[in-house]
């Protein structure tokens, strides 16, 4: 069965000024890697300018996950990242219709942007369904790295949660892998979750994969 339509080909147009200076930033790769010191900290001070705790939504397509944890969570920040402009214009909207003020969409690469996560910074971090290597020009776009891993161990604060999540049962060996280069995050047994695998708000993919009968897999790491 095939894994769908990708997401860069959404009709959607771009967001206005007014509600891309609100809810989009763009992090052009180029800039990001020649000059990363002219970015702001991938922080709440960076991002929202305020000092509540920041989650983070690595690969989040049409931000489903975040909108829905933010509307759910006003006290808490949510960036939605993704390399990908579609699913965030069509991300933007959905916050705008939510008037969500607690939510902005970051587009980036995650290998580069992750590098301006500043330690002990992020309650919580989420890698939900990466894509598999699915043809050649994706093969750069793989989540399951390690810089990003390293950036999100370091950029958790002592007790902040990862999330991963696939349907993929190879994809999740990988990640399975390579948890002991990662060693200040801990993988917990499934009865110290901190939310339950039925009680979790569900991304857009996990729903698809869900309704499609595919295997749900979940790790959910803690931070020491
Ligand atoms: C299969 S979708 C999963 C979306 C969402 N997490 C969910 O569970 O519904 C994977 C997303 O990762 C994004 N992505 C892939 N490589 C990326 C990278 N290097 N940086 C940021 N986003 C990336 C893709 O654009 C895509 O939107």
């Amino acid at each position: 069965m095939g894994r769908g339509r990708y997401p860069a080909r959404l009709k959607v147009a771009p967001p206005p000024p007014d509600l891309a200076a609100r809810y989009l930033r763009v992090w052009p790769a180029r800039e990001l890697y020649n000059h990363p010191d002219a970015f702001p900290p991938l922080s709440a001070p960076g991002i929202f300018g305020n000092a509540r705790p920041l989650e983070l939504d690595i690969g989040c397509a049409t931000g489903d996950l975040v909108l829905a944890l933010a509307a759910a969570r006003p006290e808490v920040n949510f960036v939605g990242l993704d390399i990908v402009a579609k699913p965030l214009w069509r991300a933007v909207e959905r916050a705008t219709a939510a008037q969500l003020g607690n939510v902005c969409f970051l587009q980036a690469d995650a290998r580069l942007a992750c590098r301006q996560i500043p330690a002990a910074t992020l309650q919580s971090a989420y890698i939900h369904f990466p894509a598999p290597l699915l043809r050649n020009r994706q093969r750069n776009q793989l989540l399951i790295a390690l810089p990003i891993l390293h950036a999100v161990e370091c950029g958790l604060v002592v007790g902040g949660r990862l999330s991963f999540m696939s349907d993929q049962p190879a994809l999740y060996e990988q990640f399975l892998t390579l948890l002991p280069a990662i060693p200040r995050l801990r993988l917990l047994p499934p009865e110290e979750w901190s939310v339950s695998l039925s009680d979790l708000i569900k991304s857009h993919y996990h729903r698809r994969w869900e309704a499609r009968g595919r295997p749900i897999l979940r790790a959910e790491l803690v931070a020491r």
